[in-house]
């Protein structure tokens, strides 16, 4: 089937009656704007919508490119934006509804939400001394005081970086380690299926032996034991008494910087992405006007945890700069059924849910038809996020979840990003499933030829590149320059001149749609979030008894993309399935549950050229079982492909 074939699904002509951005041609216009007066599009947005203590006086510099400058000169304050700025017109609205896994409810309203910010910010200069440019680490559930903790953070001008709740201490001390974090913010432990887990006796374990973290801020959520270390250690719900709610904001330049979040690459150590002040908190809140297009009286939930980018912009900053009313969930989608979420959406008539496709294939792998026991009427715009939907799990979502009345935003972005750069706008973009569709306005994205840098054509594939630097970009690799230019500069160039890769592939169909292929470099993405090969042969490798590793993706029904390990033992072990547990546990104690491998093969050894590179495309056909028919007579032992085959696919 030719792809300008595929089915297109027209926006809701009563949906786009309303939209922001109604049709192709207002699309097409903004789009125009910024490609003919790029400079001029971005000062006319960061006019009207940031809340400038000092006006910026430059709003592009590009002189030390990949180091850029946005809004330059400006002055302003991200909790003011996201709280001070509402208080007058939308104070007694609700700014953070919460649910918590067993079903209780807290709705906090903006005026709330700044006495509680401002207290925390209180407590964090008052009792721990922190300041502008601290790190300080976030590793906390899904309750609004991790929300309450960010905006502290960025009241008084201190960097966040989050650690998500399911990576192991190992993981969490790592992270800490690179900051040169000053305090970590935890909570006991939060709820899950109906029961209490744990969160801060891995905190203990991330700090044995670490001199730089002298505060711990313990928030008590499930109230089960835990242990406290004297002098060190500090309760929330007492040091929180008496603080004052008012709390000045600390005056930030537009390229102060706001906060760190670690992600995967392409080497073993995980890279402290850095986002600073301006240019992230318009883009955030641009597209939560422009891509989900949410109004006044809109409740939108996206249910990603705050531990990834997604919940930084599109659970916390986004929503709350736009003044809207934003759902954070502590629980699971599938508890106590696989109704839950549609259960939410009735009872909050949540207007516009943002999810993975890995939820929507368990959602409706265990609920195909949940959605038709819920009165889902309120739903207006549908998301997804981190990975390609594939088309059965669309079909369900657009069907049964949006009553064919719902646009469905595919938004393809990354942790570096900051923002969407590539989304269908529901109330204008005609889309196709599986497909992310054209940049947003604003956004010059490219598919690139990797060798050549020219623009591929329609049908062709290539690089999905970034071709001008955007407000929202990453502004650097925590304490390494050269990795932030190489890891992002260095692959491909346009007009002899450097551009940002994402590191994925992507194809333009007929229409000039953009696909995105997966990733061109060793990171795997499981379950919507990216696992370095190198980071995971880096955890199996600490296993006594294993001499090589090679990590792979093969794909999986549920996560997307599964992890499958090729181990060559130094000797053989008697038991392998013990041998394989303990590699597991392994992964679990370096890394977390997340970067647990589904396969494990013992192999006699691994494919390699003359030089000893490993060659993991034929590792991945393998695993996907596909024939080999690529010629492998240059390997260092053509035979070991044959014997690895055997033993996979028999
Ligand atoms: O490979 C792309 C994939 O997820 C990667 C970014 O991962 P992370 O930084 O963890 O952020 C995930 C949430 C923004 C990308 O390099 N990806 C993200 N969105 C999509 C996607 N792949 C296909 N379609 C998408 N909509």
């Amino acid at each position: 089937m030719s792809e300008s074939k595929k089915p297109v699904f027209q926006p809701n002509p009563e949906f786009s009656k309303d939209a922001r951005i109604k049709n192709m041609s207002e699309y097409q216009a903004l789009q125009d704007e910024a490609i003919n007066d790029y400079e001029s599009f971005w000062s006319r947005f960061a006019k009207e919508k940031v809340d400038w203590i000092e006006p910026f006086t430059k709003t592009l510099d590009e002189s030390n490119f990949p180091f850029v400058k946005w809004f330059d000169g400006g002055k302003l304050n991200v909790s003011t934006q996201c709280i001070d700025r509402h208080l007058d017109t939308r104070g007694e609205k609700t700014a953070i509804l919460f649910e918590g896994d067993r079903g209780d409810i807290q709705k906090i309203t903006y005026n709330e939400l700044a006495k509680s910010v401002n207290k925390f910010a209180n407590l964090l200069k008052e009792d721990f001394g922190v300041k502008k440019g601290d790190r300080i680490v976030i590793y906390m559930p899904m309750i609004p005081e991790a929300a309450f903790a960010m905006l502290a953070c960025t009241r008084i001008g201190a960097i966040h970086s989050i650690v998500f709740g399911g990576f192991s201490a190992e993981a969490l001390k790592d992270r800490i380690i690179d900051a040169n974090a000053k305090v970590v913010i935890t909570a006991d432990g939060a709820f899950r299926k109906g029961k209490p887990y744990m969160l801060k006796p891995v905190v203990d374990t991330a700090l044995e032996g670490n001199t730089s973290v002298k505060n711990v801020l313990v928030i008590e959520r499930n109230k089960e034991e835990i242990t406290w270390v004297d002098g060190r250690d500090n309760s929330y719900a007492e040091l929180i008494k008496n603080k004052s709610d008012v709390c000045e904001a600390e005056v930030m330049d537009s390229e102060d910087p706001l906060f760190l979040l670690y992600t995967s690459g392409s080497t073993g150590k995980p890279k402290g992405v850095q986002h600073n002040t301006a240019g992230y908190i318009l883009w955030a809140q641009m597209t939560m006007e422009w891509v989900f297009d949410v109004k006044e009286e809109d409740v939108f939930w996206c249910t990603a945890d705050v531990g990834w980018i997604t919940g930084h912009t599109y659970i916390v900053y986004g929503p709350l700069a736009t003044g809207a009313t934003t759902v954070m969930f502590e629980g699971v989608p599938t508890y106590p059924d696989a109704g839950r979420p549609w259960k939410m959406v009735q009872e909050h008539k949540i207007t516009h849910f943002y999810t993975a496709p890995t939820a929507i294939r368990v959602l409706h792998k265990m609920g195909e038809d949940e959605p038709k026991k819920y009165d889902l009427s309120s739903l207006k715009v549908l998301g997804t996020v981190g990975e390609p939907i594939d088309p059965p799990a669309w079909k369900w979502y657009y069907e049964e979840v949006g009553n064919s009345k719902c646009a469905i935003v595919d938004t393809y972005w990354q942790t570096e990003t900051g923002g969407h750069v590539i989304s269908p706008l529901p109330g204008a973009t005609p889309i196709k499933p599986g497909c992310a569709t054209l940049p947003v306005p604003g956004i010059i994205a490219e598919i690139l030829d990797p060798i050549t840098g020219e623009k591929v054509g329609l049908g062709e594939s290539g690089y999905m590149c970034i071709t001008r630097p955007w407000p929202s970009m990453i502004r650097g690799v925590w304490g390494d320059e050269e990795r932030f230019v190489k890891a992002y500069f260095g692959d491909v160039k346009k007009d002899g001149k450097a551009v940002y890769f994402t590191g994925d592939g992507a194809k333009y169909d007929e229409d000039g749609y953009i696909t995105i292929t997966g990733r061109t470099d060793d990171v795997i993405n499981v379950s919507g979030h990216r696992m370095g090969t190198a980071e995971v042969e880096a955890a199996i490798n600490k296993d006594e008894n294993v001499a090589e590793v090679a990590v792979v993706g093969k794909p999986h029904e549920i996560k997307g993309e599964g992890i499958f390990a090729y181990i060559v033992l130094k000797s053989d072990v008697e038991d392998e399935d013990a041998e394989r547990k303990s590699i597991n546990n392994i992964i679990k104690k370096e890394i977390g549950n997340i970067a647990i491998c589904d396969d494990i093969i013992f192999a006699p050894g691994l494919p390699k050229t003359r030089s000893g590179k490993i060659m993991r495309r034929i590792l991945r056909s393998i695993a996907k079982g596909e024939k080999i028919t690529q010629d492998i007579s240059t390997l260092e032992d053509p035979s070991i492909v044959a014997k690895i085959e055997m033993m996979v696919n028999g």
